[in-house]
């Protein structure tokens, strides 16, 4: 297959990890006989420092022209002030938007290698295989915001077009997994949240009947998610609350940089990023995990190129070169030797090459 695949690598640690996921595209294109072209464009504070926009035009025109988007992260402290008007984040809100990328998934699924890199109890991680389908282009991220002296606003907006969409998104990657979707909301404070409810559960019933669906208040999920991960199936939810469970549910798998993401809209194209950030804090020293960004890289393989034996290649790469103990610092037991990036990126497709 040919494909083109759109390389933007970021800010921080962005450039790093996503070198990692261009070699195990490569090396899966060399074993599978594909045909895989990278073309790499700025964005975020590193098209700021080259005197561009966040996105600049080229990066979104090159993003639009593409099958797939591999994407590193997004945010540097010196453009990190509240209050400035231009901001590296505004780079993949505007990536997420003009592209109709409405669909984010998460899949959270604990290695049992690193069961003890984990601050969970290893008998509650056994069994956890969970996914987040997080609404990635409404609610409070993309509402009105107003702001005076000593007030602000954030608008949060739903439609009941919008919940539908996500919602069967959920009800179809459920049907083809273990047919449990828990939908998220706070449907005993917010009116969004009623819509939400309402719709989820008219979706179901006319379309999907044998999903079963239960609704969980986003507090209750919160800690339901650390008290029994292993009962969730699918999480579907807004914006913001998925954003900010999928960070919890990073603790389940040890770090937040083995969590991969993929952000789908109604076509074949996507957008794929590990959940991390640019990680300032440990950028260009070799060191920040990689693995993230490769499982993105295989999602990419599987939801926008269709080529699952392919993208299973790579998540069982990844799960051997853990497992083999090849750890990034960020998990990696104390006191033992980590790898750094590019050694855990050379695992990764030292596996990929063997047939
Ligand atoms: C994420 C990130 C982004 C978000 C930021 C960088 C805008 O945290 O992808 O989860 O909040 O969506
Ligand atoms: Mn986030």
């Amino acid at each position: 297959m040919k494909a083109r695949i759109a390389v933007l690598p970021g800010d921080g640690i962005g450039p790093e990890v996503t070198a990692e996921a261009v070699r195990a595209l490569r090396a899966v294109a060399a074993r599978f006989g594909h045909d895989f072209g990278f073309e790499e464009a700025p964005v975020g504070a590193a098209a700021m420092d080259a005197g561009q926009e966040p996105l600049p035009a080229a990066t979104l025109a090159l993003a639009r022209e593409c099958d797939a988007i591999l994407f590193g992260a997004i945010g540097a402290l010196k453009y990190a002030d509240p209050a400035a008007r231009i901001r590296p984040e505004q780079a993949i809100l505007g990536l997420r938007e003009a592209l109709g990328l409405y669909a984010n998934l998460r899949p959270v699924v604990p290695q049992p290698a690193l069961h003890v890199a984990s601050p969970l109890k290893e008998s509650l991680l056994g069994g956890v295989d969970l996914l987040i389908v997080r609404e990635l282009t409404g609610g409070i991220y993309f509402g009105r915001r107003t702001r005076e002296a000593d007030s602000a606003t954030d608008e949060c907006r739903y439609t009941a077009g919008e919940i539908e969409r996500i919602a069967r998104i959920a009800f179809r990657l459920a049907a083809a997994r273990r047919g449990r979707v828990t939908s998220v909301d706070k449907a005993n404070v917010l009116e969004t949240s009623r819509l939400w409810r309402e719709t989820v559960t008219r979706v179901v019933r006319e379309e999907f009947p044998a999903i079963t669906l239960e609704h969980q208040l986003v507090d209750s999920a919160a800690m339901l998610l650390l008290t029994r991960p292993a009962s969730f199936d699918v999480l579907v939810t807004e914006n913001l609350f998925g954003d900010i469970l999928s960070d919890e549910a990073a603790a389940l798998a040890g770090s937040l940089g083995l969590m991969p993401s993929a952000s789908l809209g109604d076509g074949r194209r996507g957008l794929y990023e590990p959940i991390h950030g640019s990680a300032p804090d440990i950028a260009g020293r070799g060191i920040a995990n990689p693995y993230g960004a490769i499982a993105s890289a295989a999602l990419l393989l599987r939801h926008s190129l269709g080529l699952e034996t392919e993208a299973a290649a790579v998540e069982r790469a990844v799960a051997e070169a853990i497992a083999a103990g090849v750890l990034t610092p960020d998990i990696a037991p104390r006191g033992t030797d980590a790898a750094p990036t590019q050694a855990a990126g050379d695992a990764v497709v030292d596996r990929l090459r063997v047939s």
